[in-house]
């Protein structure tokens, strides 16, 4: 399938003509072909007039107006506009890799001066300067850089700008493909439409902001190619509702571990803006909008992993990532947001492929999309009070997984990998919490593995449930305890995953 995509009108003004890039010398540095983009301050003059006729003074006299504006990166820079898969031979196989020089790394007890501080209410050191505790990191005066500084930095932000393009393409495609027709019958209004653009548009800022922290063009990578799962408007918010979650969730797996302070500053600032777009995405979804305490996070490979599959193509400069691609797992009952009752959801309940696939739509008898009746109904709204859960602990989940080796991501560039043995356990990551379930009857079919489990039921304190939401899934060959700051520690044990699961 492809498709063209109108990048919708009024984006990024005067993106037309793009000046060379500014920065840095390819040549002399040994670097890559960087890809160029304008960097250029400017001043909209029409935007300031504009400003000062509403105000009704003139635009000297509004503080900031004259000054230059940093312009968004464009994703116009490679032309992208055709959607679907690819179709071509890779040029090159395998993740980003030099020598490692070990398989694992070694667990060690607490660093010893964790233990140290004495959480007693008084100052336990002098302070530096009146009003002002001693410690904190950045903090003695050092001039803020805003730039990676380690490959684990750079590595992290690169797959998060990965995900920045990714989302930008996807908000304005919803929009190019859907008609209004369309987005009111699942419960949209205009105003609701202009806030996917708006969430578009701050996507090019996040874009700009984490190409910059990459070092400009010469460390940023461009937009590619993408390839959707979806048909109908609910199943494209489903899907928009997964993505985001891998996409904020990646983050929180990485940025407490960046050597850069500042990087991790800004991305926190971007990332926010994040949550709340997923958070809409599951209220245009008609989903309840947010039914857990805390945020998960996941480790870079998990997010690689899931994000990879709906890249088809990427521009010949593109940087490449070092995360390991898993192979891929799928639950076959995964509960469908499309019905009114969700435990009657069956076998292959999804639209398209990969582990953010949509529920898929359901006959009109069955669907809760437009069914005004409080408790089942999932039109858009800001919240949808499900009277019957779409999973519950205690809840069959029947598996179904892929044998490691198989070509995927941009250009089929990358190839599925595993370190584990033979899965033995489910590994459900949610909230602040890591928790397994044994996977059982275990079946080869055809060269296909099949297994099921049972939802566990775990409390990340009284009174929240931790699995609920759009939250994460994988199969390891040990159940092994990691918490929310080593779970990648976890990743030479996965054998198959991770998978969004869409338990509430
Ligand atoms: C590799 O890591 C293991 C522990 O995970 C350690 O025992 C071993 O000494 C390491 N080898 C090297 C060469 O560092
Ligand atoms: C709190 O801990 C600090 C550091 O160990 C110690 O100097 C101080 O006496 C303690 N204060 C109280 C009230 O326990
Ligand atoms: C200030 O802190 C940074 C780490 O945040 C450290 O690298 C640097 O050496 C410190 N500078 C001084 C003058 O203490
Ligand atoms: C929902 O579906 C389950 C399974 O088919 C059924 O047992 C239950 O009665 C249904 N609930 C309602 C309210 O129809
Ligand atoms: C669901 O998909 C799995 C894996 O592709 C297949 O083995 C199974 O037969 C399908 N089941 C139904 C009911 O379609
Ligand atoms: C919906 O209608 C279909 C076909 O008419 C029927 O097979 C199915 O049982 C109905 N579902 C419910 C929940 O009544
Ligand atoms: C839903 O039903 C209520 C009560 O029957 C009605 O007042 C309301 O207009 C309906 N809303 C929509 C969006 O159809
Ligand atoms: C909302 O759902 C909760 C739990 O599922 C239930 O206890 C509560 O009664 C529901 N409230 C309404 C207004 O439907
Ligand atoms: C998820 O949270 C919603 C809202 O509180 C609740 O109705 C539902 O039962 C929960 N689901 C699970 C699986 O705990
Ligand atoms: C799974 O295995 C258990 C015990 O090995 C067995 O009792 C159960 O019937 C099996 N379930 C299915 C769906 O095959
Ligand atoms: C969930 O995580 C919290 C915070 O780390 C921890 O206190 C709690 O014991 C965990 N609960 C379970 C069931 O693992
Ligand atoms: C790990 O699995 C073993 C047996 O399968 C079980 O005895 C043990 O309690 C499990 N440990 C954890 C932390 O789940």
């Amino acid at each position: 399938m492809f498709l063209k995509a109108g990048i919708a009108a009024g984006f990024i003004a005067g993106a037309a003509a793009i000046p060379a890039a500014t920065t840095p010398a390819s040549s002399s540095t040994g670097y890559p072909l960087p890809y160029s983009y304008n960097q250029q301050p400017s001043i909209n003059s029409a935007a300031v007039s504009s400003a000062a006729a509403y105000a009704g003074i003139p635009a000297s006299e509004i503080p900031g107006a004259n000054v230059p504006v940093v312009p968004v990166i464009s994703s116009q820079v490679t032309g992208v506009t055709s959607h679907g898969p690819f179709s071509g031979t890779p040029t090159t196989t395998g993740a980003l890799s030099n020598t490692p020089a070990n398989t694992t790394i070694p667990m060690l007890p607490p660093n010893p001066t964790a233990l140290r501080y004495n959480p007693n209410g008084t100052l336990n050191d002098q302070q530096p300067i009146p009003y002002t505790p001693a410690g904190g990191l950045g903090t003695n005066g050092t001039e803020p850089v805003y730039r990676v500084q380690s490959d684990f930095d750079y590595q992290s932000i690169l797959l998060g700008l990965y995900q920045e393009w990714i989302e930008l393409d996807l908000f304005h495609y919803i929009l190019a493909t859907f008609s209004e027709e369309e987005f009111t019958a699942a419960g949209l209004t205009p105003s609701d439409r202009f806030l996917i653009e708006f969430m578009a548009d701050q996507e090019s800022g996040h874009a700009t902001m984490l190409s910059s922290l990459l070092g400009g063009p010469g460390g940023a990578t461009p937009q590619c190619t993408y390839n959707y799962p979806f048909k109908t408007v609910h199943e494209a918010f489903d899907f928009t509702q997964k993505l985001t979650r891998f996409g904020e969730s990646g983050v929180w797996g990485f940025q407490a571990h960046l050597d850069s302070r500042e990087c991790a500053q800004l991305l926190d600032q971007s990332i926010a803006t994040e949550a709340r777009q997923q958070l809409i995405f599951r209220q245009f979804a008609g989903l309840f909008p947010m039914p857990v305490w805390f945020e998960t996070g996941i480790p870079q490979s998990w997010a690689w992993t899931l994000l990879a599959p709906y890249i088809s193509e990427c521009p010949a400069d593109s940087k490449r990532l070092v995360w390991q691609n898993f192979p891929a797992l799928t639950v076959l009952n995964q509960p469908n947001s499309a019905r009114w009752n969700a435990t009657q959801t069956g076998l292959n309940e999804t639209t398209g492929f990969g582990p953010a696939a949509p529920s898929s739509d359901v006959p009109a008898n069955e669907t809760c999309i437009g069914r005004n009746i409080t408790g089942f109904d999932c039109s858009a709204s800001i919240s949808q009070n499900r009277s019957i859960p779409l999973s519950y602990p205690g809840r069959e989940v029947f598996l179904t997984w892929e044998e490691p080796g198989k070509a995927v991501g941009p250009n089929n560039s990358y190839v599925t990998a595993t370190t584990a043995g033979a899965p033995e356990f489910v590994i459900w990551v949610s909230q602040l919490n890591i928790t397994y379930s044994p996977l059982t009857n275990v079946t080869t079919r055809n060269g296909v593995n099949y297994g099921q489990t049972i939802q566990p039921d775990v409390s990340t304190y009284e009174g929240d449930p931790a699995i609920n939401g759009t939250m994460f899934i994988a199969l390891t060959d040990s159940n092994v305890t990691y918490t929310a700051f080593n779970l990648s520690r976890v990743n030479p044990h996965v054998a198959a995953g991770p998978f969004l699961y869409q338990a509430g």
